[in-house]
């Protein structure tokens, strides 16, 4: 008996990725290109020249801050679905990286106290750990709610539709030199967890990538870009997996060394969540 297919982003007409400037964002974007179904992709970044460069290439290019204040950003996505009305999948993937020692942090305090206040307020109120919760999980929930009736709306008329997060291995087993960073990615697995628990059986899919580490760590390449801003850090990735993955239709896709930590820490999690949520609509206790 043969069953219908999984419904997957093979299908998309109109592609949106956000943080398309560069990385994993810009190798998906250039991958999502060779789709059968040729849909139309928006990149969004916030360098100019990159944008210009990707819109040489035949890409909707736009640029949008994911730092902006929220309400601003709710805006620049309903302008988006506005202009581009056959949107119907989302990759969420801007983000950040900084690391954060603690043990440094008592020393540094005490170094800095008598030469100047403002150092002392930075390291304080580390102005990294909330532009790291900002890009990295606040704002891709901020996207979710702004695009959520647009997609609504497609799904009515029977279309599917995709938001895909980008978490990351570290979502499951943090890297303590970047506790931060691990806790938004935390985040962002446990909010993707539960969205899909709430989607479930409908037409609005939610998938899941969790790259390893690449080659060239997200850390060294953060800093590479605060010293040459204007080259740019744009290592290659191999975005061949995970793309193969999504067409497959499989909805969590860790990849490289994240697939043995997935398979040890995470497997199940995802149907006892659909489970969960199921009890709870029934009123049955938990
Ligand atoms: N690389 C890894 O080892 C690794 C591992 C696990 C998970 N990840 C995750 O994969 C995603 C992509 O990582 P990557 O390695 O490809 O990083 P990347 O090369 O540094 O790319 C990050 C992207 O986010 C954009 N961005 C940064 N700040 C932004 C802002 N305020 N508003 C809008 N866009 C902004 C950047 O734009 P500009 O280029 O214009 O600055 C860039 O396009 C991230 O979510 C990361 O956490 C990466």
């Amino acid at each position: 008996m043969s069953s219908t297919p999984a419904p997957t982003i093979a299908n998309s007409k109109c592609i949106l990725v956000t943080g398309a400037t560069s990385g994993i964002g810009r190798a998906l974007s250039l991958k999502f290109k060779e789709l059968p179904s040729q849909p139309q992709i928006i990149v969004t970044g916030w360098r100019q020249d990159q944008l210009n460069e990707l819109a040489s290439q035949g890409f909707e290019a736009v640029r949008i801050d994911f730092q902006k204040e929220k309400e601003q950003l709710k805006k620049n996505l309903h302008a988006l679905v506005e202009r581009y009305p056959d949107l119907d999948t989302v990759v969420l993937n801007a983000g950040i990286q900084h690391q954060f020692d603690f043990r440094s942090l008592r020393a540094s305090v005490l170094i800095v106290r008598y030469c100047s206040r403002f150092c002392v307020h930075h390291l304080k109120y580390n102005p990294e750990v909330t532009e790291e919760m900002n890009l990295n999980y606040t704002s891709a929930v901020v996207a979710v709610v702004a695009l959520m009736p647009h997609f609504q709306k497609l799904a009515d008329q029977g279309r599917h539709c995709f938001i895909v997060g980008i978490s990351s291995g570290l979502s499951m087993v943090p890297t303590a030199w970047v506790p931060n960073y691990a806790a938004s990615k935390a985040a962002v697995h446990s909010f993707l967890l539960a969205l899909r628990a709430q989607l479930a059986d409908g037409s609005i899919h939610v998938i899941e990538v969790m790259p390893r580490l690449l080659s060239l760590s997200f850390t060294i390449r953060m800093v590479l870009r605060m010293l040459f801003p204007k080259r740019g850090c744009r290592w290659r990735s191999s975005p061949s997996s995970r793309l193969e993955a999504m067409l497959k239709g499989d909805d969590e896709i860790p990849v490289g060394m994240s697939a043995g930590v997935f398979k040890k820490f995470e497997e199940g999690k995802k149907q006892m969540a659909i489970q969960l949520m199921k009890n709870h609509e029934a009123g049955k206790s938990y």
